[in-house]
């Protein structure tokens, strides 16, 4: 009973240390990317507006054959001043939630409260240079854009659904961020080099979110009874639906913003082709490629029951089928 006690004692221990060494690691990996929003990525530079900002690979603009090569350049700087405020949207829950998470840290390991403080820094400094970002374009484009929901509402709104459930979000989101920028903003290579540079800045503070977002995941995931999980199943599906209303809402903003600024008259048809594209394309980068993400699937694989996943997959069934 002893030997037992003291053999389980010995390998908690050592899965502690295991868990340890990777908040250390995420640390090391933060301190050597770390970067300056104005020394290394604006460096005094404006956006060109001759330059296209999204790639076609997220926004979807090649599949409208209709539109011409500088409507869809355009549509592409529509959809990027989109991506910067739903970025620095989503990081205000996700900088809190973290926060609030190194509570369970503040007497115990050291080394994951200093990764998760680190990790809080970054996201603040994110969402600064995002809202740096989203005022240069201000200051450039025409009037009449619209942003359809509040950073602080959509948190409070996230934060109050299970921590299970806004960790597989955020995991999600984190994860979704690399692919977005290694399989589409850096392989293009006629992208804004500024624009490119935001992306690829954030990018490589985002790796060590995703590696912590997946520790507290885990660690949660261990917390949980049965019926709790079958609670954060159904808030995870909650919050993909409000993020899908979010994204409907702003495809329809983004629609007729752009529409407005376009500069000529699209018939009827064509025009609802563009709501419907601008849909696609956002519940593409906002969901359907995190979601199907290989990590990202084995995650929730791994931490849900057949029929959890069953439930999972018939709400997200709709979105991915746009
Ligand atoms: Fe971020
Ligand atoms: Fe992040």
């Amino acid at each position: 009973m002893q030997a037992n006690a003291l053999l389980r004692a010995d390998h908690d221990s050592s899965a502690t240390a295991t868990e340890s060494s990777r908040y250390a690691r995420t640390i090391k990996a933060s301190k050597r990317v770390r970067w300056d929003i104005d020394a290394d990525v604006i460096r005094g530079r404006e956006f060109d507006f001759s330059q296209t900002f999204l790639p076609a690979g997220l926004s979807k603009v090649d599949e409208l054959a209709f539109l011409t090569g500088a409507e869809r350049r355009l549509l592409s700087q529509v959809q990027g001043r989109t991506y910067a405020y739903i970025f620095g949207l989503v990081e205000r829950y996700i900088g809190v939630k973290i926060l609030e998470l190194s509570g369970q840290h503040w007497l115990g390991d050291q080394v994951a409260l200093e990764a998760l403080v680190r990790f809080s820094d970054e996201e603040l400094k994110h969402q600064e240079l995002f809202r740096r970002i989203e005022a240069m374009l201000e200051r450039s484009m025409p009037v009449g854009y619209v942003k359809v929901a509040d950073p602080n509402d959509v948190a409070r709104e996230v934060l109050g659904k299970s921590t299970w459930a806004v960790l597989a979000l955020t995991c999600n989101i984190e994860l979704f961020t690399q692919a977005h920028y290694q399989q589409s903003i850096e392989p293009q290579p006629d992208l804004s080099p500024l624009w490119k540079d935001v992306f690829k800045y954030h990018w490589v503070e985002e790796v060590q979110h995703a590696m912590l977002d997946e520790l507290e995941w885990v660690r949660e995931n261990a917390r949980l009874t049965l019926r709790q999980k079958e609670q954060a199943v159904t808030d995870l599906i909650d919050l993909v639906a409000a993020v899908d209303g979010i994204l409907q809402a702003q495809s329809q903003a983004d629609a007729a913003y752009f529409l407005g600024i376009a500069g000529r008259r699209f018939t009827g048809e064509e025009e609802a082709g563009i709501r419907a594209l601008l849909l696609r394309a956002y519940r593409w980068q906002y969901i359907v490629s995190g979601v199907q993400h290989p990590h990202f699937g084995r995650l929730l694989t791994e931490m849900t029951t057949e029929p959890q996943m069953q439930r999972i997959q018939a709400a997200l069934a709709p979105i991915v089928a746009t």
